[in-house]
């Protein structure tokens, strides 16, 4: 009909309103399923999800927990591949009869390593509207974990190999185990996956037993040096003494960097990228700048952390023949480091911090840029932002936006206050922000910007919408993920609604006069916050992750705050929605 030929265009849904439901909402003439969920099967063959007999075998073949990145790569009309990241655990909600970390069997330590890292999974259309689902069958030769218990790495750039890198497993400094706390992510112009490795510092423990003058590398990543059991450590060194920094000091730096994934190839080797800096890689989207040259946007969220960009040295080629897909596939591996430097009048500079072999940063070289890339932005003075996570430029206009997401330091006790891009105090529910590269070029060293959404209860003065009228848009608090449509509609997804209602995916258009008119497009059950979102090139489906349901204060698997998706105990899932009629979503 009509509508299942249509194009993305302005947004038309109704939007929903706040709520705190156990359950996922959509609008009106749409509907949802889960597509996989923890403990799913990933590899032919993996058995279902049984809690009382979980091993860190079966999980190594079932689908990972709190997905937070989503990513869909098209195989044809009817099959695609979804590839997803594992951020992280909920032990409490894992195992039957949890009390401590302390407490469990190494075993169980064991499976939530599996249960971290990545997900490939085959998945077909269901009928003729936006709606997927898993594929059957027993042959998926694309299906594939990548989990934080064995999988090989392959470190690129110019700090492969180097002495900051090495360890007694691995002395060559090139082959690390495993990707942790990977968070949001982007799909590639060629059809890879990259991945950020954010909350990296959790899983490390020891840092106290380190040489003095490393102390202030781990400090500024968040990483005790005081404690030899930081309260919050996740005990892994139980499973694997790596994680024991004590013993092994230099394990730390094989985590905080950007990875990139080829779903299409199931036997390549993912890939750790040093050019990309080491930070608390939020993730990195990835556009074709008018010359050529590939541009990736990253944001390190932390509070005061910064915002950067890499600029490759090569070109991008197009199509898919297996030449351009072997050139493209090393672009990630050579180029331009930049942080963010923003001033009060609009305008903005990109500092140059490394490029190759040669350091833009006084007193550091440029592997001690790349390796310790927070110490870089230190020096040269980046603007201190308010928790930069998902940074994602438009492909129809070529602008990047940012989501800032909270920072309630701001302006409090000796913390820094207010600047012009982080413009609000103890800001609880965080801004997006705009940047528009000079000249219309995603490789240009200055920029101007904008604050287009400052977030919260829109009778809250201190609230904006690009000047839309606020009587008619949604309240939304703690932007974290964007996604665009075909039409260039921003699409905003939540972590930890500071408003007291479930977190949820929204949506504005971003030109014109609807510029900030934002809408409420779907609400997560209890406890989750709402990761992806991924609108699929056709745009008939959204993909989101409904991360961490049940995660409240006190509750455990025995005694779920969330019975989401199925009835009986929580189960972190990617749902896709998409509209009865088939036509496109929002729209
Ligand atoms: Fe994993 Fe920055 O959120
Ligand atoms: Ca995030
Ligand atoms: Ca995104
Ligand atoms: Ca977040």
């Amino acid at each position: 009909g009509a509508a299942a030929t249509k194009k993305a265009g302005p947004i038309t849904f109704k939007a929903i309103p706040p709520n705190k439901l156990d359950t996922l909402i959509v609008p009106n003439g749409y509907d949802h399923a889960v597509v996989m969920r923890w403990g799913d099967p990933v590899l032919p063959g993996a058995p279902g999800l049984d809690v009382t007999r979980q091993t860190a075998r079966r999980q190594s073949q079932q689908f990972g927990y709190n997905a937070d990145f989503v990513g869909v790569i098209p195989l044809s009309r009817n099959r695609a591949l979804l590839v997803v990241n594992h951020e992280y655990t909920n032990e409490e909600l894992m195992f039957p009869g949890f009390t401590t970390l302390d407490a469990m069997t190494v075993e169980q330590v064991k499976v939530a390593m599996a249960a971290h890292g990545m997900s490939v999974v085959e998945i077909e259309r269901a009928g003729r509207t936006g709606r997927w689902r898993a594929a059957d069958g027993g042959n998926l030769p694309y299906n594939r974990r990548i989990t934080a218990l064995e999988t090989k790495f392959r470190f690129t750039g110019p700090a492969a190999g180097s002495p900051l890198l090495q360890t007694a497993a691995d002395p060559q400094g090139r082959t690390p185990i495993g990707t942790l706390n990977n968070c949001a992510g982007g799909v590639t112009p060629w059809g890879t996956v990259l991945s950020g490795e954010e909350n990296f510092n959790q899983y490390f423990v020891g840092g106290d037993a380190v040489a003095d003058d490393v102390k202030p590398k781990l400090a500024r990543y968040g990483i005790s040096t005081t404690a030899r059991y930081p309260s919050g450590s996740r005990k892994w060194e139980r499973a694997q003494e790596r994680f024991d920094l004590a013993e092994h000091p230099n394990e730390a730096n094989r985590f905080g960097w950007i990875v990139e994934i080829d779903p299409l190839d199931p036997q390549s080797r993912p890939r750790k990228h040093t050019a990309l800096g080491r930070f608390k890689h939020e993730g990195a989207n990835v556009i074709v700048a008018r010359n050529g040259k590939v541009v990736a946007y990253m944001g390190d969220d932390e509070r005061f952390d910064y915002l950067y960009k890499f600029v490759s040295d090569k070109k991008f080629l197009k199509g898919d023949s297996g030449v351009a897909r072997r050139h493209n596939l090393t672009l990630l591996e050579s180029g331009t480091l930049y942080v963010a430097k923003i001033n009060g009048d609009g305008t903005g500079q990109w500092i140059k911090l490394a490029h190759g072999n040669k350091s833009y940063v006084p007193g550091m070289t440029a592997v001690e840029v790349l390796t310790f890339t927070r110490l870089a932005g230190d020096k040269v003075g980046a603007t201190k932002m308010d928790r930069p996570e998902d940074v994602e430029p438009s492909k129809v206009t070529g602008k990047v936006y940012v989501a800032l997401t909270n920072n309630t330091n701001r302006g409090v006790g000796t913390n820094p206050g207010v600047d012009p891009a982080n413009p609000r105090v103890n800001n609880k529910h965080g801004h997006v922000l705009e940047l528009v590269e000079s000249r219309g070029d995603n490789t240009a060293d200055t920029f101007a910007w904008s604050l287009p959404i400052i977030c919260g209860d829109p009778a809250d003065p201190s609230t904006y919408f690009a000047g839309y009228d606020k009587t008619q848009v949604s309240p939304i608090s703690c932007p974290d993920n964007v996604a665009f449509d075909g039409a260039g509609n921003l699409w905003i997804s939540t972590d930890g609604n500071a408003l007291g209602a479930n977190d949820g995916l929204f949506a504005t258009p971003i030109e014109g006069p609807e510029r900030g008119h934002l809408r409420q497009f779907l609400t997560v059950p209890t406890g989750a916050e709402t990761c992806g979102p991924f609108i699929t090139a056709d745009d008939r489906s959204v993909f989101v992750a409904v991360q961490h349901p049940g995660e409240l204060s006190g509750a455990s698997l025995d005694k779920p705050a969330s019975t989401w998706p199925d009835g009986d105990f929580a189960k972190p899932g990617v749902v896709v929605a998409w509209r009865l009629d088939g036509g496109p979503i929002g729209s």
